[in-house]
């Protein structure tokens, strides 16, 4: 066992949406912290609220067991934006008071599970001088400055099944079945179930639609004798009504095309419960990566995975941008050549 940084104490916080994996990060932190850096680890709870309000434990070694496989996170999480300024435009304090309660804690470095919003703050943090790592998570998979987050997997999977169920249906009722995944800005998960699930028409956030193309899609198929359709719809496409985005498309449909149209709004089940063995790894891989770099004292960065290889970027980088799905995807052109269609042409 190395005995590295003896007497470092870190503090480590989820912040943002949960997803599947975030325990399995904050075991890998934990362990590697612990076990191979003797460093003591405090735990913040419901994200930043807990470094404002200075609600904290210890995290022991025997806290970290049996949590690899749970969903959410056993630390709590809190969309608390503390850069946001006030009804009255003023700035809040939770900075200042942070900075204060992290020093008074007397933290080496600060460990911060997130999505794309909290890599922007943990940016702004570093910033003002706390030393700050940043592991990104979400099902969304839109983290810029890495290829994969952890979560993207299992929702992926959760979301494939759920369009591999409604096939039956589709089949047996001669139906056009419309299912609406996550995904505000960016459609990876929208892209990967869809192509994964069998889906005919994927509707992806990136790329414009139209309502003509979409009818003239699916009147198509079903003059060629298909059966039925599959549509997936990311729930972040450009959408006039002011119904969710899933719905919206299968009442386009049905009044459109006559065609017999169900949705299905998947919602939260894609976000909960055990992640996949590979988001399991990744989050793993994703901790201990973090606790190296606070061994190394290298700070402001965010752990990231590029061509399969765990390394870091800047948080400066990292802050404020979005991964999106490029048009020319290579799934998207290879998709297009087995006539599954964008919406677009
Ligand atoms: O975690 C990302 C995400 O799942 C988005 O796809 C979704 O729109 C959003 O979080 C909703 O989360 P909440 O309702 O918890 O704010």
């Amino acid at each position: 066992m190395a005995t590295t940084k003896k007497g470092m104490r870190i503090g480590i916080l989820t912040a943002g949406g949960d997803c599947p994996g975030i325990n399995a990060a904050i075991r890998g932190v934990g362990k590697t912290a612990i076990l191979e850096h003797n460093m003591e680890v405090i735990g913040f709870s419901d994200g930043f609220t807990g470094l404002i309000n200075k609600e904290y434990h210890q995290l022991r070694e025997e806290d970290l067991s049996g949590i690899l496989t749970h969903g959410g996170t056993i630390l709590g999480t809190s969309r608390e934006k503390i850069f946001k300024k006030d009804s009255s435009g003023q700035k809040a304090d939770k900075p200042k008071l942070i900075k204060k309660h992290y020093e008074e804690l007397g933290l080496s470095a600060l460990v911060i599970i997130g999505g794309n919003g909290t890599q922007r703050t943990a940016s702004l943090l570093a910033k003002e001088g706390l030393n700050v790592i940043g592991i990104p998570k979400t099902i969304d998979n839109d983290v810029w400055g890495t290829d994969v987050t952890f979560g993207f997997d299992s929702a992926v999977w959760i979301a494939t099944e759920s369009i591999d169920r409604l096939h039956s249906t589709a089949n047996s009722h001669k139906r056009t079945m419309v299912i609406e995944v996550m995904g505000h800005h960016a459609g990876w998960l929208a892209l990967y179930s869809g192509i994964a699930g069998g889906g005919d028409l994927i509707l992806l956030p990136e790329i414009p639609f139209s309502e003509n193309v979409i009818t003239d899609y699916l009147e198509s198929r079903a003059a060629r004798k298909k059966p039925y359709s599959i549509v997936v719809v990311a729930e972040g496409i450009s959408n006039p009504s002011k119904e969710n985005a899933g719905r919206y498309i299968a009442n386009l449909i049905k009044k459109r095309t006559g065609q017999e149209t169900r949705e299905t709004i998947l919602g939260y089940i894609q976000r909960g419960g055990s992640p996949s063995p590979m988001d399991r790894i990744l989050a793993t891989r994703y901790g201990a990566y973090a606790v190296e770099l606070i061994s190394k004292e290298k700070f402001g960065f965010m752990v990231a995975s590029i061509a399969d290889k765990i390394t870091h970027v800047s948080l400066d980088e990292v802050g404020g941008k979005l991964r999106l799905v490029p048009e020319d995807h290579s799934l998207i052109r290879k998709a297009r050549k087995m006539d599954i269609s964008f919406g677009d042409k």
